[in-house]
């Protein structure tokens, strides 16, 4: 990493600061600054317009740039507009937001009230997944000592602007985060994604209206962007996707935790240098750089920058940044196993080739784990990843196949090594974690 790439962290400044959740810390650092300029000045255009020059891209999974989303629902025709935060995160090996959400709620809040206020919402909510209970006592004394300031609720900073956010209890599953099934749940049906297009929250979100649907990091980055300026953003990073990124690392490391690094930072720094590097001097069989829906990387690979586009070139992706490592005792077929599962259990069942793909491969890969495969077995897995991939209302399924087909590409020998045997040859150890922090 350059020298001007080791920066001190941005959206997780403060982290050393005692009770860095409270609102005087948060104060002292500049905290609610840019808040107290976005509604003095009333100039929403501006607001849009350094977005889009610092190049924000959402860090909820798809990368899609901030400042063009914001701007969509500014301009929408529509005058009855909404924003929710999507906090539901459920994702295995991800939980940077929950870590956000406790440790720097005041950063969170000020990002979601810039958001409601510059597409005019009528409502704000955050989706916050109801299993992170102590995030969301965080959250609510923040809401609160905010309140207690005027900087929220009614006629803030005594201009007569009225804003509040209220607390959406999330499902607790991981389809529940999709946007379009989050923005279902919250108005009393099932969970389950919507056919896009037409269904764009920017077009048709919540009460069928234009939505605005960030992510927890995506908005904790803008504060200080609007604090700061976008030239100060785009100084880190890589050309296409500047600042910085909140990594969730588990697995086999000995420090697993979140850490914040500009994008395009090798995956080798991040697992030898902040992560310690991998227990028991052990080597590295794989590692997902983000998360289970994307596929795997070799030991070989470790020096591939992490961003959007670099990991999509290079046949995967980094999704929300979940990175999990696997080390070289690890029985693939094992790992894979339990995020089959994973995928099976927490489809929705509303799209026939997910509800019975997912399910169908979780089988076969169980058959082969027990020692009760067949080299047929094999066939027909990849064939199911065929038949589903790119199939269903979102990328569930997708996800699903593209874990046991890439899988099966890096680790056959295993598969069928399991299968001459007829049982496990592996005594594997348990590395996909979603860690508390
Ligand atoms: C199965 C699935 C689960 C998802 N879960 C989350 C989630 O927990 N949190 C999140 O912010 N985005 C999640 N997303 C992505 C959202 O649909 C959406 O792209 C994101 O909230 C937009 O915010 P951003 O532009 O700030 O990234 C998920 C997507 C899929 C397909």
């Amino acid at each position: 990493m350059s020298e001007s790439q080791t920066i001190a962290p941005r959206v997780l400044a403060g982290g050393i600061e005692k009770e860095p959740w409270k609102i005087e810390p948060y104060i002292r650092r500049g905290g609610y600054e840019a808040w107290k300029t976005c509604v003095l000045k009333e100039d929403r255009e501006s607001i849009i317009a350094v977005l889009k020059h610092a190049h924000l891209r959402g860090r909820g999974g798809a990368g899609f740039p901030t400042g063009i989303k914001w701007e969509k629902v500014y301009n929408h025709r529509v005058k009855e507009r909404y924003f929710v935060c999507n906090a539901g995160e459920h994702e295995p090996g991800t939980f940077k937001d929950r870590y956000l959400i406790k440790h720097h709620p005041h950063q969170l809040l000020e990002g979601c009230l810039i958001g409601a206020f510059t597409v005019h919402a009528k409502k704000s909510f955050i989706y916050l997944n109801a299993e992170f209970k102590e995030a969301r006592a965080n959250f609510e004394q923040a809401i609160e000592e905010a309140r207690s300031k005027g900087l929220i609720g009614k006629n803030i900073m005594g201009t007569g602007l009225d804003l509040d956010i209220e607390i959406f209890d999330g499902h607790g599953s991981y389809v529940a985060g999709e946007e379009t099934a989050m923005l279902e749940s919250m108005q009393g049906r099932p969970a389950q994604p919507k056919q896009k297009p037409p269904f764009y929250p920017t077009e048709f979100g919540l009460y069928g209206k234009p939505t605005l649907v960030n992510n927890v990091e995506t908005l904790s980055h803008i504060p200080a962007i609007l604090r700061n300026g976008a030239g100060w953003f785009i100084q880190v990073g890589t050309e296409k996707t500047p600042g910085t990124m909140l990594f969730s690392l588990s697995g086999a490391v000995n420090r697993p935790g979140v850490y914040e690094l500009p994008m395009g930072t090798p995956i080798r720094y991040l697992i030898e240098d902040c992560g310690g590097g991998i227990p028991e001097g052990r080597g590295i069989k794989a590692v997902f750089p983000g998360g289970p829906s994307f596929a795997m990387i070799g030991p070989d690979q470790l020096d591939l920058p992490m961003d959007f586009d670099s990991l999509k070139k290079a046949g995967t992706g980094l999704g929300s940044a979940g990175v999990i490592v696997i080390d070289d005792s690890a029985c693939m077929v094992a790992q894979t196993l339990k995020l089959s599962k994973f995928f099976e259990v927490e489809s929705c069942g509303q799209c026939p080739p997910c509800r019975i793909g997912t399910g169908e491969l979780a089988k076969l890969v169980e058959k082969i784990e027990q020692g009760n495969g067949t080299q047929k077995d094999l066939d027909q897995m990849l064939q199911i990843c065929g038949f589903v991939k790119g199939t269903g209302f979102c990328t569930l399924v997708t996800g699903a196949s593209i874990l046991v087909q890439n899988s099966l590409r890096l680790f056959k020998h295993e598969y069928e090594e399991h299968i001459k045997q007829q049982q496990c040859p592996f005594h594997s150890t348990a590395t996909v974690t979603d860690k508390e922090q």
